[in-house]
């Protein structure tokens, strides 16, 4: 595996490639990102992976400088499944000068869940998106479910931006107790970890309550949140939105039968957890 930091480098190594399958992540890698890089080498030739903490998508309060960076470790595990490139730029390859174009997805789904929580944290993460897309020219880009608003989010810019990269989902991928895998995970206490698949558990009464025809939305989140609040969690949100675009479902929505995901952010002790589930 090559390693390159340089955006010239990088452009040099993949020129003329046509097929390239792209994997960007912020590192401290997991079985969940190893399971994008196995994808992306379905859809792709040959495979680039990308290490790099985006500081344009963390906020003030955020853990920029705590984000785990465990760079030999990622390597090792990035050499094992037979990834070609390893992009890992510096700050300073990445943003030699100050970043002011950036990429703003529109308000009603950039500013809506995790972005009424993180503002700007979307505007962050099109913009290194935009930029890396540029950067590998990938023919194909794999991204996680487990960040569902990310997804659709980056979907939703490269069709928009007539980009040449299609971007391809991967389920979200869990502990055996259901617990999606995380970076944040390892801030977990031994106790809060054991308590930490709650956050799927009530995700899947949600939908199955929904399955079952229960389609008070607003009641059923309430619940939801309120039965988390009890075991000691703070939930941001816990909202049932239409898979296409993310909105609330109207009643009409639901009548017809609309495609529906359930989405929910909590606090577990200092720990900010994230997950989703379709219905
Ligand atoms: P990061 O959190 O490192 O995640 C990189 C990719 O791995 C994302 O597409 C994310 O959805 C996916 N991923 C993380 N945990 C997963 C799991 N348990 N199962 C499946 N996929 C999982 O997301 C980012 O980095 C950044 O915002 C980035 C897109 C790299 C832009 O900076």
């Amino acid at each position: 595996m090559k390693i390159i930091s340089s955006i010239d480098e990088l452009r040099d190594q993949l020129s003329g490639q046509l097929r390239t399958a792209f994997v960007p992540t912020m590192g401290n890698l997991h079985e969940g990102h190893l399971s994008l890089m196995r994808l992306a080498r379905k859809h792709g030739d040959p495979v680039v992976a990308s290490i790099f903490v985006n500081r344009l998508q963390f906020g003030p309060n955020e853990d920029f400088d705590k984000y785990p960076r465990t760079f030999q470790a990622d390597v090792e595990k990035l050499e094992k499944e037979g990834v070609y490139v390893l992009f890992a730029p510096t700050e300073k390859d990445m943003y030699p000068e100050p970043q002011e174009y950036r990429v703003t997805p529109p308000d009603g789904l950039g500013n809506a869940l995790e972005g009424e929580f993180r503002p700007g944290f979307f505007t962050g993460v099109c913009t290194v998106v935009a930029k890396l897309f540029n950067c590998v020219q990938p023919k194909v880009a794999v991204f996680g479910k487990k960040d569902y608003q990310q997804l659709m989010i980056v979907r939703n810019m490269a069709r928009q931006m007539g980009m040449p990269t299609n971007i391809v989902a991967a389920e979200t991928y869990r502990a055996d107790d259901g617990l999606a895998l995380s970076s944040r995970n390892m801030y977990l206490s031994e106790t809060e970890r054991a308590e930490a698949p709650a956050l799927y558990q009530t995700l899947n009464f949600v939908a199955e309550e929904m399955r079952a025809g229960h389609l008070d939305i607003f009641q059923l989140e309430h619940k939801a949140m309120d039965d988390l609040a009890k075991r000691g969690w703070k939930p941001d949100y816990i909202s049932i939105r239409k898979r296409m675009d993310l909105q609330v479902p109207s009643a009409g929505d639901l009548a017809q039968g609309a495609e529906l995901v359930v989405l929910a952010a909590a606090k577990l002790g200092t720990t900010r957890l994230i997950d989703n589930l379709e219905i």
